[in-house]
């Protein structure tokens, strides 16, 4: 009696453990988001989707999920990581908002939206892109407080957001980037800005 207790209790045990392993192994898969050449195509698809214009319905036709995103307009990949390092689409004539989406492309160093009609906010997911060292989004319609989580994007050299609808100042701490001598902060509508140590202007047009 004793024994066959015991036989059901062996068996039992293992099977526990070999469903407390699947369950382990499926929360881990769930928790670590791994991002990578598809996380990238579905952010560019996402932030497609937030474009409520695109005046020669330029991106519909070449963002076409069946070339890859490496080959598509204004997309550039670096050819070791097959990831997005940069994403340019001025003077594109787009109207929308900028999607959070834009946030997973972890890999991005270039954004440049400028000469566009973007409006909404910045959403705060760019504070994600951890790389990027360009942000040019110069004449769009951007409004909502400058952010204040530029500061967190320490390999930040140039800052371009001159002629949109930002409201208040630019955080002091933006000061705090360590890259800061490089940085080219050209925000000419909100005047021109001095590092508080020195009396060179950061104001920088290119
Ligand atoms: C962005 O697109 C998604 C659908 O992909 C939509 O649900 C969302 O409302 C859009 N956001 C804005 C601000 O247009
Ligand atoms: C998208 O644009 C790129 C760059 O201009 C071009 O090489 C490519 O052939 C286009 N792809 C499609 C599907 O239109
Ligand atoms: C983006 O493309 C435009 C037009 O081709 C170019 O003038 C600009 O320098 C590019 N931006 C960056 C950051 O390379
Ligand atoms: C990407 O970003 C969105 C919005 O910030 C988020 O909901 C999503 O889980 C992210 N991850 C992937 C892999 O798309
Ligand atoms: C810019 O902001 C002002 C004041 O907040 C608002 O009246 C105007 O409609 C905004 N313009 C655009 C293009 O968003
Ligand atoms: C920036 O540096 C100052 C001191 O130099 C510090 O008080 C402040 O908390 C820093 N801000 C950020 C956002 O790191």
């Amino acid at each position: 009696m004793n024994s066959k207790r015991n036989g059901v209790h062996s068996h039992f045990v293992p099977t526990v453990l070999v469903l407390l392993y699947l369950f382990m192994a499926r929360t881990t898969i769930a928790v670590v988001e791994v991002h990578n050449i598809n996380t990238d195509q579905s952010s560019l698809l996402a932030f497609k989707d937030n474009i409520s214009y695109d005046a020669n319905d330029f991106l519909a036709k070449n963002w076409s999920a069946k070339t890859p995103i490496c080959k598509w307009f204004g997309v550039t990949c670096d050819s070791f990581h097959l990831r997005v390092t940069s994403l340019n689409l001025s003077y594109m004539g787009l109207a929308g908002t900028i999607s959070p989406h834009l946030g997973n492309l972890s890999f991005l160093r270039k954004l440049d939206l400028s000469n566009n009609a973007f409006h909404g906010s910045l959403p705060s997911e760019m504070t994600q892109l951890r790389r990027i060292k360009l942000i040019r989004l110069n004449f769009n319609h951007i409004s909502g407080e400058i952010p204040s989580w530029f500061v967190f994007l320490t390999k930040l050299k140039l800052l371009e957001l001159r002629y949109n609808n930002f409201t208040g100042m630019i955080s002091h701490s933006i000061f705090n980037i360590t890259s800061l001598q490089k940085l080219n902060l050209a925000v000419t509508n909100f005047g021109v800005f001095y590092h508080p140590t020195s009396s060179t202007p950061l104001h920088y047009n290119i």
